[in-house]
């Protein structure tokens, strides 16, 4: 009888346990949509804290940099898919959503594609075999693709003179979706992603501009990316709401690609205060609330710009040192930042 008593109790208490577990709101489960992270394969391999945070917080994974086309090619050009391959393998065992990051990225173009002596003939063929091989190869696993990166100038609407747009002209990039639309069919979604396009309203409008002139080519393009690398000060509300919008109104899908919030006062705020901290939740609050209010079925997801505050690229690229731009601190901790988002997606 005692012993009766003790197994029920025990019961109870694990499925209470569980059930406690269950509810607990975490980001993946406080949204409809997908929340994502860039990951680093080195960073997954070496850092136990990582794996288990990507499988209680989120539900997509973006290759940080392993998919660029300058790490899938060896300085032959030869493919190297050992990471890509390591990522997508991950997701599927994750039941992770893996979004394919990028084809066609003036910083990621190789080496071994010689600029000086390149023809546009073949370096029209490398495009078309790249996009077409990745695509191909990742068909069954990778069902959205970043296809262009970044053909705009930082802040304008002129096209960026990268070696692709100078050798192939100015419809590169149409003819790069239409390349990937011919690998992957319709069940693939393609991509344009860019920065600063949700607080720049010329280079938004010519980034929609250009893929809606694809269409005039018979090319379609299923949504638009906004990066999202914000900065605290910078960008309100409305640019921001207004911007997003324009994109929405043509009905293509949005994803918040690269979400980050930058310090872009690195001379005087050298701390992590507790008034940062709460001027960081009350951007990610605004950033959550304007995703909200896309039609759900435009809501690609939002994917985070790595995983916690340790591993910027702000620190590395920019060399800032004083960066705190992401949900969780370098501990892995969910900082204010993190509730103020989760809880603006779940009111
Ligand atoms: C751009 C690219 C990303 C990444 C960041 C900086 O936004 O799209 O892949 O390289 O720059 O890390």
């Amino acid at each position: 009888m005692k012993l009766h008593f003790y197994l029920f109790a025990l019961i109870t208490t694990l499925s209470n346990l569980l059930n406690a577990q269950s509810q607990e709101i975490t980001l993946k489960n406080a949204t409809n949509f997908k929340i994502g992270a860039a990951v680093s394969v080195p960073v997954l391999k070496n850092d136990s804290l990582c794996l288990p945070l990507l499988r209680k917080e989120f539900s997509s994974i973006t290759a940080e940099n392993a998919m660029k086309m300058h790490k899938l090619t060896d300085k032959n050009g030869k493919y190297y898919w050992k990471d890509a391959d390591y990522l997508v393998q991950l997701a599927k065992e994750n039941q992770w959503r893996i979004h394919g990051h990028t084809l066609l990225w003036h910083e990621a173009t190789p080496k071994w594609i010689n600029q000086e002596k390149m023809d546009s003939i073949g370096l029209e063929k490398i495009m078309k075999n790249h996009i077409q091989t990745v695509i191909k190869r990742y068909k069954k696993s990778i069902k959205s693709w970043d296809v262009v990166n970044e053909i705009f100038t930082n802040d304008s609407d002129s096209l960026r003179n990268s070696l692709w747009k100078m050798k192939l002209g100015d419809q590169f990039a149409c003819r790069a979706f239409k390349y990937a639309r011919e690998a992957g069919g319709n069940e693939i979604l393609l991509f344009y992603n860019d920065f600063n396009t949700e607080k720049n309203d010329k280079k938004i409008n010519a980034a929609i501009n250009y893929v809606e002139n694809c269409k005039k080519m018979g090319v379609t393009v299923d949504g638009i990316g906004f990066q999202m690398h914000l900065a605290l000060d910078e960008a309100d509300s409305a640019t921001i709401a207004r911007n997003v919008a324009k994109a929405v109104k043509k009905g293509y899908l949005i994803h918040f690609s690269e979400l980050d919030i930058s310090n872009d006062n690195q001379e005087s705020r050298t701390a992590y205060t507790d008034s940062f901290a709460v001027a960081l939740s009350n951007k990610y609050r605004m950033i959550a609330s304007i995703y909200k209010s896309i039609p759900a079925e435009q809501q690609f997801g939002i994917t985070f710009w790595n995983v916690h505050d340790g591993k910027t690229w702000l620190k590395s690229y920019f060399k800032h040192l004083y960066e705190w731009p992401l949900l969780f601190d370098e501990k892995y901790q969910r900082k204010a930042a993190y509730y103020g988002f989760v809880n603006e997606l779940k009111k």
